[in-house]
């Protein structure tokens, strides 16, 4: 199987998905507050993607336990929301998908909880600087390599480090398909991009070193070094002249 070309009405629906993931996204990170624990979070998105028709594509995905994956400070991704209690100067990396009419939409973003360190600050802009920079590589005629390069560029510029064991991925009818999407690469290899193309690139930024370790429960994944880590994601479709970000309000 290649690389799935989707029509206008397909990209329709994944619109719409993305909305709906937007939306809560936007919801839950307004719902962040000192003291509360991150089980709070995942009754959150579970009532705001359903009470937008949507359906939750993480609950039992894989055996995943939960509606949203809270990753905080040094937790890369794929953290369950439970009784850790959130505190002043945390990071936290929200991370969502959620279905519609068949169709998914995925994103993640990272917010800073108060008084957040000089460091964890820029961590933030960088990564949310590489996402923007991936997406402005995405276009017809470029190659998937452009947007690991643009990616993996900017986080570097900023003297931070790619996770490399977790990547972004092709998206559509299901949550990963072709193809996988690396955060790191060089500019003119990989497959030719085209319109109708849709994929969610997905930087994860470290402080440290770019090595993970999984945590016991088999989800968690976190810094080898425990150096602080953040996640920005969007789902994109290939257009004429550049990419469309799904993921938005
Ligand atoms: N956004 C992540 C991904 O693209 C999270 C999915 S993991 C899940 O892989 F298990 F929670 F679904
Ligand atoms: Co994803």
């Amino acid at each position: 199987m290649g690389i799935e070309i989707k029509s206008a009405n397909e990209i329709g629906l994944m619109r719409e998905a993305g909305r709906i993931v937007a939306e809560t996204l936007a919801t839950l990170a307004g719902a962040l507050r000192v003291g509360m624990m991150t089980r709070e979070l995942d009754d959150i998105a579970r009532e705001e993607i359903e009470k937008r028709g949507g359906i939750p594509s993480f609950k039992d995905y894989r055996g995943y336990p939960a509606y949203v994956c809270v990753s905080v400070n040094e937790q890369v991704v794929h953290g369950i929301p439970g009784e850790r209690v959130l505190r002043d100067g945390d990071i936290v990396s929200l991370d969502l998908g959620a279905i519609y009419r068949g169709f998914q939409g995925d994103a993640a973003v990272t917010v800073g909880l108060g008084q957040v360190s000089r460091q964890g600050r820029e961590l933030i802009e960088a990564t949310r600087g590489a996402l923007e920079n991936g997406i402005a590589a995405a276009k017809p005629g470029a190659h998937l390599g452009d947007i690991s390069a643009a990616i993996q560029r900017h986080a570097e510029s900023k003297g931070f480090s790619v996770v490399r064991e977790y990547v972004g991925h092709g998206i559509g009818r299901q949550m990963h398909e072709d193809p996988q999407v690396p955060n790191y690469g060089n500019p003119g290899e990989g497959v030719l991009l085209r319109k109708g193309m849709t994929m969610a690139l997905e930087p994860m930024v470290n402080v440290g070193g770019w090595r993970t370790r999984a945590l016991e429960d088999g989800w968690t994944v976190v810094t080898a070094d425990g150096s602080l880590s953040a996640h920005f994601e969007h789902t994109i479709v290939i257009t004429d002249g550049g990419a469309e970000v799904l993921t938005l309000p």
